[in-house]
């Protein structure tokens, strides 16, 4: 391991483009061009407005769908070449979990059957032992034993989440892709999933891929994170160098849409309203995307798409203001 010098990256990802292909030669560029890479044992979030890629991204990392171009590389394979028996073990390091926790819970299915589930596809307890781990699952996720013989209906939105939660770790991953676990839920409930999380990581080494619309939802889970735009990443930074520093003009139009707890400093604060909508994916503006919108545009943004590039020690930027 020594001298492979990204062994500290659990997850490299490397110039991905997602297409759709919509019929009739357009083209929906959903992700396009994005590289990121996440180390071990930490949280990456991944933000931005709806419809900007996200999802895609996290379907295209754990091969739901395979790459348009570019490459996922886990543990150092690409995901999208492996076969036979390494697409299995593949399966079982990562694990999605969702924003709807009732939509991805089987409703005929009992919820200690859910669990089971992964237990039983990849063989790795039966009989008593079975019943014994989903038991211990659910009390890791604070739920209980009873609870094994009772169907989804019967629990809250965050308990379902804590369902969902389980199911996941039955299969002991390394790796989780939580895709905007808690914004189906009410704001009390929301910060007790994050802190399960957060104490899930810590028991068991994890590392997440945590996808959310808004900064103010990663900010407290969050290592890194990335802030994407139409498709494609406009910045990358360390959590708190991001919060205290953010250079890309959406970045920062992002942040000020926060309201601050302290009224003094919420009455004085400078909030940017963004101009206009989204572009569509299927025919985004040239050079950088964000540039219709952007208060800072210069004639340069229209002519060639900005690179993201360190611009400090690990923060990146995709914006001709820096370069
Ligand atoms: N299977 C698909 N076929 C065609 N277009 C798709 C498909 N999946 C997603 N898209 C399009 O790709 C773009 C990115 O969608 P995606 O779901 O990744 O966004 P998102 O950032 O997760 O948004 P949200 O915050 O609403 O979940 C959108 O324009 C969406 O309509
Ligand atoms: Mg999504």
């Amino acid at each position: 391991m020594a001298n492979n010098p990204n062994a500290d990256y659990i997850l490299e990802v490397k110039n991905l483009k997602k297409h759709f292909d919509l019929g009739r030669g357009a083209v929906l560029k959903a992700v396009d061009n994005v590289s990121f890479s996440i180390k071990r044992g930490e949280t990456f979030g991944l933000v931005g407005e709806s419809g900007c890629g996200k999802s895609t991204t996290g379907r295209t990392i754990i091969n739901l769908y395979n790459a348009t171009e570019g490459q996922v590389l886990f543990n150092g394979q690409d995901v999208h070449k492996l076969q036979g028996r390494d697409v299995k073990a593949f399966n079982r390091k990562m694990q999605m979990i969702f924003q709807d926790p009732y939509a991805s819970l089987n409703p005929r299915m009992t919820v200690g059957d859910i669990i089971g589930e992964g237990i039983d596809i990849h063989g790795l307890s039966s009989g008593r032992q079975r019943q014994e781990r989903i038991y211990e699952l659910l009390e890791t996720v604070g739920l209980n034993s009873e609870h094994a013989s009772r169907f989804p209906h019967e629990f809250s939105g965050g308990q379902r989440q804590r369902i969902g939660i389980a199911r996941s770790l039955a299969i002991e991953p390394e790796f989780i892709i939580a895709d905007e676990p808690i914004s189906a839920l009410d704001v009390s409930i929301q910060a007790q999933v994050v802190n399960l999380l957060k104490r899930l990581q810590q028991e068991r080494g994890l590392t997440y891929l945590f996808i959310a619309h808004d900064l103010a939802m990663v900010k407290h889970i969050s290592d890194r994170i990335g802030v994407m735009y139409l498709g494609a990443l406009a910045e990358v930074a360390d959590a708190n160098e991001l919060y205290r520093k953010p250079l890309h003009p959406y970045t920062q139009a992002l942040l000020s849409a926060i309201p601050i707890p302290d009224p003094e400093i919420e009455r004085t604060r400078e909030r940017i309203i963004l101009e206009g909508d989204v572009p569509s994916p299927v025919n985004p503006p040239s050079g950088c995307r964000f540039r219709t919108r952007c208060p800072k545009a210069m004639p340069e943004c229209a002519q060639s798409i900005p690179e993201l590039k360190e611009v400090e020690p690990d923060h990146f930027v995709a914006c001709f203001l820096y370069n």
